[in-house]
């Protein structure tokens, strides 16, 4: 029998979103956060550029413009209402993370630095504005730091290294989680009123990734499980700029600071692709840029990368060739000092991995599996909704990449994920400490624990016939090639196919550790299990959508089709088949036009 734990509220995740949420619980509820790292080791720390609001630190801007360029960066599939809710309380939350002490950068006056990322621009001008807020590239970093020691101060309760395994309902409702305590292996069982998942995206299923090992999408599959369907689960963001076959994240805001790709030729090669914005053109545009390239034989030295230019003197001769200025209207040179201080976490990668100085050398890159658009359902309060009418799981919240509220749609703006997990973990856990205030406990079963306790046996006491390493690594593969950047109906047929049959074979799977403490065969074959149901949802929904949208890229459907696809997919998973029903998305002032790059 596990232990019982009880808390008004559990936060399932410390990341950003969880912590965000956590700590806004806590204010008006008895919180505890559960997480299966040390939360300063949560993913949101590899977020490196920026966070966005409008703050008009260098240049004009608003959050109008803000909304539009999300609106317009998600293809039109991002829901404006939650959009505009978002944009409008960028400003506030971005001071709010500076009153609590997070080191950004500074402008020679002394606001919030900003810089450039793909995407961001004046609406009237069409030119880029400064809008991601920044602290050096380890923004994500600080983040995760500032809220961590808010939460201590504010004596919000953390169960750090405890793998959430199930979720519990009682009544229709939340009611708990069941949580592995990995230093023991033993089973707790938390029993509360409200439930916030805050578990981040699962970018593990592919091959070449930016994503931490724990990106195995734990939170969806769980829900997934429990008949709850997942939204827009076909759209993922592959960012243009991962470190060669290691994927690691290098980010725009090298391109941002002046960077440039440039092909197997030496050639410049964005402005044939987007003549206005160039490399800072959105990420599904640049990746698609350099698959293009790749298969054009452009790739260096024949193989499937190209290079990120950011020396002083290549950025100089383009900022002079493009006109770019400084914000006084003087041209904009940069040294090698500068780069230095305002990219050090990418220079050190790239120094520590690869034995390449970006001051000096060029850096190997191909695009990396970046990003989750879709996820659990939910609306602007972090409530979760399942149904096409945005009916609500009484006490289920959601934030952060594990959600889809949906504010990224087919395509996420850089630095808008930072923004989305400050701004949804708040009123994720505003809503559910108000929720909790005034809901009743409901009573657990004696065997709340029965779900993740049969999970386990079955990893334990498993035929032994198959190899769990063997499995993820096939699984990975043919997401990367059949279900990324480029996707046809052959392909994602095979994928299809191949991902059943590794889960066929994953019942086979016998873990070979028999032990309790730490026992990281045990959870990495568990979260298998996860990846493999989030593979197949994430196949499948992708064959469905007949067109090319954002990060949705299909070659026998090449052009967006909004008379029959502007609209939302929601997809349950029961009994080992999917099921697709579509959910309408909320226009409000934008009309959907054609992307100009
Ligand atoms: O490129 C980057 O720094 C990544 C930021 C983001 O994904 O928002």
């Amino acid at each position: 029998m596990a232990k019982v734990h009880q808390f008004d509220v559990i936060v399932v995740g410390a990341g950003g979103a969880g912590l965000m949420a956590g700590l806004y619980a806590s204010r008006g509820a008895k919180t505890a956060v559960i997480s299966k790292l040390y939360p300063t080791r949560s993913h949101t720390g590899a977020a490196q550029g920026g966070i966005s609001a409008a703050l008009g630190n260098y240049e004009e801007d608003k959050p109008e413009w803000h909304t539009y360029d999300t609106v317009k960066g998600s293809d039109y599939l991002g829901d404006q209402d939650a959009i505009e809710f978002m944009c409008n309380e960028a400003i506030e939350a971005v001071l709010e993370l500076e009153h609590m002490g997070l080191p950004f950068d500074r402008t020679p006056q002394g606001k919030i630095s900003q810089r450039p990322f793909g995407g961001h621009t004046n609406n009237e001008t069409g030119k880029p504005v400064r809008r991601a807020a920044h602290a050096a590239d380890r923004t994500g970093h600080m983040i995760l730091q500032t809220l961590y020691q808010q939460c201590l101060k504010n004596k919000v309760n953390f169960f750090d290294e405890y793998q959430v395994l199930d979720f519990l309902i009682v009544n229709g409702r939340a009611a708990g989680v069941v949580a592995i305590e990995l230093a023991t292996g033993e089973l707790h069982t938390f029993h509360a009123k409200a439930v916030i998942f805050a578990t981040g995206g699962h970018g593990r299923i592919f091959e070449v990734t930016s994503n931490a090992y724990v990106y195995t999408g734990d939170g969806a599959a769980i829900l997934l499980r429990h008949g709850l369907p997942l939204e827009d689960m076909e759209f993922f963001q592959f960012h243009p700029t991962g470190i060669y076959k290691l994927g690691i994240l290098i980010t725009e805001g090298v391109r941002g600071e002046g960077g440039v790709l440039i092909n197997g030729k030496g050639e410049r090669f964005m402005p044939k692709y987007a003549p206005t914005v160039k490399d800072l053109a959105s990420r599904d545009v640049v990746s698609r840029a350099i698959y293009t390239e790749i298969r054009a034989g452009n790739g260096v030295d024949g193989k499937n990368y190209v290079w990120l230019d950011a020396r002083p003197e290549t950025i100089n001769k383009f900022a002079a060739l493009d006109g770019r200025l400084n914000p006084d209207g003087t041209p904009y040179t940069i040294t090698g000092e500068q780069v230095l201080q305002k990219l050090p976490d990418i220079i050190d990668f790239c120094r520590v991995y690869l034995g390449v100085d970006p001051i000096t050398q060029m850096m190997p890159i191909q695009p990396t599996a970046h990003y989750t658009m879709g996820g659990i359902p939910t609306n602007k309060f972090g409530e979760v909704v399942i149904d096409d009418r945005n009916t609500v799981f009484p006490g289920l919240y959601a934030a952060g990449e594990c959600a889809c509220v949906s504010v990224h749609g087919a395509n996420r703006l850089g630095t808008n994920s930072l923004l989305d997990l400050v701004v949804f973990g708040k009123h994720a856990g505003l809503k559910a400490a108000e929720y909790a205030k005034n809901a009743d406990w409901q009573n657990l079963p004696g065997d709340a624990d029965a779900g993740a306790r049969s999970a386990l046996d079955a990893l334990r006491n498993g035929s032994g016939k198959e190899n769990a390493f063997d499995i993820t690594v096939e699984m990975k593969k043919v997401m990367f090639e059949d279900v990324g950047i480029y996707r046809n109906e052959k392909g994602m047929r095979a994928a299809i196919e191949k991902v059943r049959e590794l889960k066929e074979r994953f019942k086979h799977v016998r873990v070979a550790d028999t032990g309790r403490i730490f026992n990281t065969e045990l959870l990495n074959a568990w979260e298998l299990g996860n990846m493999l149901e989030i593979a197949e949802v994430v196949a499948e929904c992708a064959l469905n959508r007949q067109e090319s949208r954002g990060g949705h890229s299909r070659e026998d459907f090449p052009e967006r089709d909004d008379e029959n696809w502007l609209k939302h997919t929601l997809a349950w998973h029961t009994g080992g088949k999917t099921r697709v029903e579509y959910k309408p998305v909320t226009i409000t002032k934008y009309q959907p036009k054609k992307r100009v790059y």
